[in-house]
C-alpha cells in the first residue's frame, strides 16, 4: 500500500499500526503467481485467508483516509470538497495483494547501514500503478473484486472514522499526527539494551545513530528540522526483478549493494534505503542529514561519481543511472513510537528521483544548486535542457566529469620554517601562567647563546599551548641567528630507532651545505646535499654511513652492513662524531624535538651523548623536547635530569580565558568588555584549553553568533540578548568534535583526503604511497 502527500514531495506513512506500506508481505499464500481469481483451482482455506488480508487492508486504507482527513482536510473535516489548498492535505494510494519476495542484502556487521531487508515483488509495483492512477482522496484496492480494482474514497473513510470514534475504538497511542510521537522516545532507547549486536547492520545509519546516541548529543538537536541535504538517487534497472531463485542475479544485486554502501560511508552519507518498488530498483543515500556543515554537494557529486564509476567498471552493470539534488528537506522521526523511523523528506527527495530518471544510462545528472555549490572542485558538462514532472518549464541539469586537482585552502598549514612562521599564526599571548615558563626558556635562550648548552622540557597536556611556547622561542632563537631545526614525532615511531632525529639529521646536511659550502639556495634534497659535503671532504665515506643509520637515504644497504653487530656504545659515539660534522657549523643551533609519542632509546643515547659533548665541540646549542606526558628518560640517560629546564604547561584560568577571548575577538579597545555569560560557557566548555576556545570562537564567528552590544559596551552572543543564562551554554554545540571538526571544512578537499590518509600511517609520508592508497584502495573520495 502506499500513500501520498497530494501536490508534494515525498511519501508519508499513513500511521496505523497495521500498515507497514515499505514491508508487507504475505507468507500464507503459496501460489507462484500471487493472483486468486474466483473459480481457479485454490483451497477454500486459501480463498478466505485472502478475503481477510484484503479486507484488513480495505479497513487500514478507509482508516487512514479518514483520519487524515479529519485531522488534516480542509474545511473541518468535511473532507471531500478540500482541493489540497492551505494546509489541507489528502492522501492517495494503491494496494495490491500477492506474493512479494523477502531477502536480506548486505553482510554480518555491527555497522548501521551495512545490511538491508528488502521486499521485491509485482504487488509493489502494482500497488505503484495504482497509486499513480488513484484520483486525490482515493485508494484503489486490487484483488477485492475479480473485475478489477475497487476505490476507496476519502468520504468513507470519513465515515468509518467517525463511526470508530464514536465506538471508541481510536485509542490516543495511535494519533499518529500528535507533536508527542515526534519528540525523542524514550521506550526506544530502552528497548535496545536487548538487541543483538549485528541487528544494528540493519538499522539505516540515520536512524541507528539517532538511538545510539543519548538525547544530549548533537543530533538531538537535528531532530526534526529543515536541513540543507543533497540526495542521490541510484536508479538499478537490471536489478528490477531480483528473483531470488537467481542466485546470480541475487549475488548480483548484494555485491552492489555492499559496494554502494561502502561507498556513501566513505563521502560521508547515509544510507537511507535500497527500495524495490514500482519504479524498479533503487538505493538512496543522503548528505549532511547527521554532520555539520560539510559541504554535502560535493560530497554527494563525489559519490555519485565513484558509484558510477563502481557499478560501469568493477560490478559491469548495463543499466543503471544516478540523479543528485540539493536542499532544505524534512530530517528527523516519523510515525509512533512502535515504528518511527528516520526519514528525510521534501521535493528535493523527488527531485533526485527525477533526475536519475532524465540521466542517460550508466551517466548522473546533478541539480543546478549541486553544481554551484561543488563545481569548485569537480568539473561539470551542461546538460541538455530537460523538463520533469513537478517542476515548471524547463532547466539545466549538470553531468559530473572529474574532480579538479586544485589545491586551495582557507585552512592554514603550520609550517615551520623560520622566515615564515611570524606570518601564519596569531601573536603570542604572554599569559601569566605561561610567563615563568617563557622566562626560563629564554634564560636557556640566552645561556646557549653564550656558549653553554642547555636541554629543556616542556610538557603538558593535548593542545595546552607547548608549540605555541616552543615557536615563540624559537622565534626569538631566530632572531638572535639561531639555526633552528625540529623533527616531528608520533606514538607511531617510536619503535623507529633514531626517528626524532630524521628530519633534523636531513635538514642539518641541507643546511650545512649551504654555510659550509657557500651555496646560494640548498641543494635539493638531503642526498644531494650529503654527496656534496663528501666530494668536498666536508664528510668522510664513513660519516655517509654513520648517518646513514639515522637518515636511511643517504646511504646504500650495503654500506649499512658493515655496521651491523657493533656495539650500540660504540656506535652512538660515531654516530654522533659524524652528527657534530654537520651541527658545528649552524651554530648558534636550536634543535626541537616535537610530539606526543615516547622518544626511542637509541635516540636517548644520542641526546645524552650530544649533551655530554656539546661544552666542548658544539656549545652554542638548545635543545628543546616536548611531550604531551612525562618522559620516560631511560636509565643510561638520567645523567640528563640533573641540569635542564623543565615547563610545564597547565590548562588557563578563567582570567586567561578572557584574555585569549579579547585577542581572538579582536578587541582593541580596552574599554569594551566580554559579557561574563559568554565566558563562562565558553571557558567552561573548552576546559582551560587555548585551542578549543580558539574553535569555538572561529566556530561562533562563521556562524555571525558574537556581536558587539553598544548599550553593554560589550562582546555578546547574539542568541542570547534575551535569553537567560541557561541559554548562552546552549548556543555551544554540546559536543566538541562537532566544533573541532567544522574547521576542517574549510579546507580543500584534496588537504582533507590528505588529512585522513596521514591520519592513518604518520605525519609524513611518499607520494606514490599516498597514490596508491587513493586510486587502487579508493579510501577516501577519489578521481
Ligand atoms: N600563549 C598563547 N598565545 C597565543 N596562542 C596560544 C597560546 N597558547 C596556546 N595558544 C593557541 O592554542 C592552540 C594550541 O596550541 P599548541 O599547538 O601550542 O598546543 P600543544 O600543546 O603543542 O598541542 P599538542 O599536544 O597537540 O602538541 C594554538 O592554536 C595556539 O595558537
Ligand atoms: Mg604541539
Amino acid at each position: 500500500a502506499g500513500a501520498r502527500k497530494k501536490g508534494s514531495g515525498g511519501v508519508a506513512s499513513p500511521d496505523l499500526n497495521d500498515s507497514a506500506p515499505s514491508m508487507c508481505w504475505d507468507d500464507d499464500v503459496s501460489h507462484s503467481d500471487g493472483t486468486v481469481r474466483a473459480g481457479s483451482k485454490v483451497s477454500t482455506a486459501e480463498v478466505e485467508a485472502k478475503r481477510q488480508s484484503l479486507d484488513r487492508v480495505r479497513d487500514c486504507c478507509l482508516r487512514a483516509l479518514g483520519q487524515v482527513a479529519a485531522e488534516h482536510g480542509g474545511g473541518g473535516g468535511a473532507g471531500t470538497d478540500n482541493k489540497g489548498g492551505g494546509a489541507s492535505f489528502a492522501i492517495h494510494g494503491g494496494a495490491a495483494h500477492g506474493v512479494v519476495r523477502c531477502f536480506f542484502l548486505g553482510q554480518p556487521s555491527t555497522t548501521p547501514g551495512d545490511c538491508s531487508f528488502v521486499v521485491s515483488g509485482w504487488p509493489l509495483r502494482l500497488a505503484g500503478m495504482l497509486l499513480d492512477r488513484a484520483k486525490e482522496g482515493e485508494v484503489l484496492i486490487d484483488g477485492l473484486d475479480a473485475r478489477g480494482p475497487v476505490s476507496v474514497t476519502e468520504e468513507q473513510g470519513l465515515r468509518t472514522y467517525e463511526d470508530m470514534r464514536r465506538r471508541g475504538l481510536l485509542s490516543s497511542s495511535t494519533s499518529a499526527s500528535s507533536p508527542k510521537s515526534l519528540s525523542p522516545s524514550k521506550s526506544s532507547k530502552s528497548s535496545r539494551g536487548g538487541v543483538y549486536l549485528y541487528a544494528n547492520a540493519y538499522l539505516g545509519t540515520l536512524a541507528a545513530r539517532r538511538v545510539e546516541q543519548s538525547a544530549e548529543n548533537a543530533l538531538s538537536l537535528l531532530l526534526n528540522e529543515l536541513r540543507p541535504v543533497a540526495i542521490v538517487f541510484v536508479g538499478l534497472h537490471c536489478l528490477s526483478n531480483v528473483d531470488p531463485k537467481d542466485s546470480k542475479l541475487l549475488q548480483l544485486a548484494n555485491d552492489v549493494f555492499i559496494s554502494l554502501t561502502g561507498i556513501t560511508h566513505s563521502c560521508n552519507g547515509a544510507v537511507r534505503d535500497m527500495l524495490f518498488e514500482d519504479k524498479g530498483c533503487t538505493f538512496i543515500s543522503v548528505f549532511g542529514a547527521h554532520s555539520h556543515e560539510a559541504n554535502p554537494c560535493f560530497d554527494a557529486t563525489i559519490c555519485a561519481m565513484r558509484m558510477q564509476s563502481a557499478l560501469s567498471e568493477e560490478l559491469e552493470l548495463d543499466r543503471f543511472s544516478l540523479g543528485v539534488s540539493f536542499g532544505d528537506c524534512f530530517c528527523g522521526e516519523v510515525g509512533p513510537q512502535t515504528r518511527a523511523d528516520y526519514v528525510v523528506m521534501g521535493t528535493e527527495v523527488n527531485m533526485a528521483a527525477r533526475l536519475m530518471g532524465k540521466a542517460p544510462n550508466r551517466g548522473a545528472l546533478v541539480s543546478k544548486r549541486v553544481y554551484k555549490n561543488a563545481r569548485k572542485h569537480v568539473e561539470f558538462v551542461k546538460s541538455e535542457e530537460i523538463t520533469v514532472k513537478g517542476k515548471d518549464g524547463s532547466f539545466h541539469a549538470y553531468q559530473p566529469l572529474t574532480r579538479l586537482r586544485r589545491i586551495s585552502s582557507r585552512g592554514s598549514l603550520y609550517i615551520f620554517d623560520e622566515t615564515h612562521s611570524k606570518a601564519l599564526q596569531q601573536p603570542f599571548i604572554p599569559m601569566p601562567s605561561r610567563q615563568g615558563g617563557m622566562k626560563s626558556m629564554m634564560k636557556a635562550l640566552h645561556g646557549s647563546a653564550q656558549g653553554s648548552p642547555r636541554l629543556a622540557f616542556v610538557v603538558g597536556g593535548p593542545f595546552l599551548g607547548k608549540s605555541r611556547l616552543i615557536r615563540e622561542v624559537a622565534d626569538k632563537a631566530g632572531d638572535a641567528d639561531f639555526t633552528v631545526l625540529q623533527s616531528f614525532r608520533t606514538s607511531l615511531d617510536s619503535d623507529s630507532s633514531y626517528f626524532p632525529f630524521r628530519q633534523i639529521a636531513e635538514m642539518a646536511l641541507q643546511k650545512c651545505a649551504v654555510r659550509v659550502l657557500g651555496m646560494q639556495k640548498p641543494p635539493e634534497d638531503e642526498v644531494a646535499a650529503a654527496k656534496l659535503l663528501l666530494e668536498h671532504d666536508v664528510l668522510k665515506k664513513i660519516d655517509r654511513v654513520n648517518i646513514g643509520s639515522i637518515v636511511p637515504t643517504v646511504t646504500d644497504a650495503q654500506l649499512m652492513s658493515l655496521l651491523k653487530g657493533q656495539n650500540p656504545k660504540t656506535m652512538i659515539k660515531a654516530i654522533v662524531d659524524s652528527l657534530m660534522k654537520v651541527l658545528r657549523p649552524l651554530q648558534p643551533l636550536m634543535l626541537v624535538f616535537e610530539g606526543d609519542g615516547e622518544i626511542d632509546p637509541s635516540s636517548w643515547g644520542i641526546i645524552r651523548e650530544l649533551m655530554k659533548r656539546a661544552a666542548r665541540e658544539c656549545p652554542r646549542l638548545l635543545l628543546v623536547i616536548s611531550s604531551r606526558s612525562p618522559l620516560n628518560v631511560p636509565s643510561s640517560a638520567t645523567s640528563l635530569l640533573s641540569n635542564c629546564v623543565r615547563v610545564e604547561i597547565r590548562p588557563i584560568d578563567r582570567a586567561e580565558s578572557k584574555t585569549y577571548l579579547k585577542v581572538l575577538l579582536g578587541i582593541q579597545d580596552k574599554t569594551v568588555d566580554v559579557d561574563e555569560r559568554m565566558l563562562d560557557a565558553i571557558h567552561d566548555r573548552a576546559n582551560g584549553c587555548p585551542l578549543f576556545i580558539e574553535y569555538i570562537v572561529t566556530w561562533a564567528l562563521d556562524k555571525k553568533m558574537i556581536d558587539y552590544n553598544e548599550e553593554e559596551n560589550k562582546m555578546i552572543f547574539t542568541a542570547s540578548e534575551d535569553g537567560d543564562g541557561e541559554d548562552v551554554a546552549a548556543v555551544i554545540p554540546r559536543e566538541m568534535s562537532n566544533v573541532v571538526l567544522s574547521a576542517f571544512n574549510n579546507m580543500s578537499p584534496m588537504l582533507w583526503d590528505a588529512l585522513k590518509i596521514a591520519s592513518c600511517i604518520g605525519y609524513s609520508f611518499d607520494a606514490d604511497v599516498y597514490e596508491s592508497l587513493t586510486e587502487s584502495l579508493g579510501l577516501m573520495p577519489k578521481l
